[in-house]
């Protein structure tokens, strides 16, 4: 791993924040990746990292990753990340401790990075972030806010799932496609049901037996190992637990024609996405497949919008992969490239004010940044 100062000079992005809470020995490192379009947003990871900057390098590129993600499904939001290097999963009084004293950091950055759920952080959690800043999206609906971004995330996966099958096989229907589901947690198993109800015929595999136990009873599906997610037969592979899963190491031993998935960070390096490509293997870039989440939460806090438009941009995420693939083809380079070169061309037209784009009154001081550009 490389040392904090190597993390932070080869970062492209706005500012790190950092701060030790000695009372718990967790590093709290906030990404600002780029307030070019809007207020950076992006989820709480809580994790435990081997070293504090193993923490730098993964909220670094999840923060880019969350730049990407809101250019390309045309969010008025930038991008940002955080995580809490934590020495155990805390729980109970001392999670609502650790939570209230780094939402007092958040508050202190008035609004320029705003936060939600990710790893280990749900909505009660993000209720208790509420009670000390108003910059926490995804509380629950009881606390005004709009509650787990994990359905809307899986119903992204399945509009991306159907239309990667469109490209590589010519049709989006599912019926009797084999999609394994790696990770039955929140988006997972809404992702089981719907493909499920599509005809698919579903494997599963979490590293959670009970989780896959469940599944079964429930819906028939096939149980597969953990350990042998990468060598198993099946049209689509969806990530939807951890990052970093498509490697030198495992992509040559994938046994599927797609990647589809809704996993953050899912190429372990960036010349993945070329191995990927010469293997033969479509893949949905992570960043454009997993919005869905995003844009409920940004939707429907930040933008006010009504349920009708939410299924329509949700939906819109079969279309824009279509859109990439066929970009890819025709440029012959990868999907990864092709999706990053649609977002950045949002990033460098943005020349509007954030008042133009939607958001209300009270963040016209969150105007975006207009330097340094990306
Ligand atoms: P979750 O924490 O609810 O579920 C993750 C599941 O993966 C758990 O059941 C866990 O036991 C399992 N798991 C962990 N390591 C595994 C492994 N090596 N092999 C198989 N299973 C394993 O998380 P959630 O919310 O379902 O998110 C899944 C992924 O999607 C994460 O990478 C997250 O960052 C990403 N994502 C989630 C969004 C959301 O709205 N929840 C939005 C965008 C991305
Ligand atoms: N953590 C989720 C993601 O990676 C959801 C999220 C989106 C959280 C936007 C905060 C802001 O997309």
């Amino acid at each position: 791993m490389s040392s904090i100062e190597e993390l932070v000079a080869g970062w492209d992005g706005e500012a790190l924040v950092s701060h030790y809470d000695r009372d718990s020995g967790t590093f709290m490192f906030i990404g600002i990746h780029s307030t070019r379009l809007g207020p950076a947003c992006g989820g709480t990871r809580i994790r435990v990292y081997p070293t504090p900057a193993d923490a730098v390098h993964d909220v670094l590129r999840l923060a880019e990753g969350m730049t990407l993600k809101c250019a390309a499904a045309g969010l008025p939001t930038g991008g940002g990340k955080a995580v809490l290097a934590v020495p155990e999963v805390p729980a109970g009084t001392a999670k609502r401790e650790l939570l209230l004293r780094y939402g007092r950091l958040i508050a202190r950055l008035r609004g320029t990075y705003r936060t939600g759920p990710d790893m280990n952080t749900t909505s009660a959690d993000m209720d208790v972030l509420g009670e000390v800043t108003e910059f926490a999206f995804g509380r629950s609906p009881d606390n005004g806010g709009a509650g787990t971004s994990a359905p809307d995330t899986a119903v992204g996966v399945q509009h991306g799932i159907r239309a990667s099958c469109e490209h590589a096989f010519g049709s989006a229907d599912l019926t009797g496609r084999t999609v394994l589901v790696q990770g039955a947690g929140g988006v997972g198993r809404v992702l089981v049901d719907l493909l499920v109800r599509d005809g698919a015929k579903v494997l599963v595999a979490d590293i959670d037996p009970q989780r896959v136990v469940e599944l079964e009873h429930r819906y028939g599906v096939v149980p597969v190992d953990a350990a042998d997610v990468v060598g198993t037969d099946c049209d689509v592979y969806a990530p939807c637990a951890v990052g970093s899963v498509l490697s030198a190491a495992s992509i040559p031993r994938l046994r599927c024609p797609v990647v589809a998935g809704a996993a953050n960070a899912q190429l372990a390096e960036p010349d993945d996405a070329e191995r990927l490509r010469a293997a033969g293997i479509l893949y949905a870039p992570d960043f454009v497949i997993n919005s869905g989440g995003a844009l409920h939460l940004i939707g429907i806090e930040l933008l006010g919008w009504s349920e009708a438009t939410l299924r329509a941009r949700v939906a819109a995420i079969g279309p824009t992969l279509l859109e990439i693939y066929r970009h890819a083809d025709a440029e012959a380079r990868t999907t990864e490239a092709a999706a990053e070169a649609i977002a950045r061309a949002r990033l460098t037209g943005a020349d509007r004010p954030a008042v133009s784009t939607g958001l209300s009154r009270s963040d016209r001081y969150l105007a975006p940044a207009r330097s340094p550009d990306r």
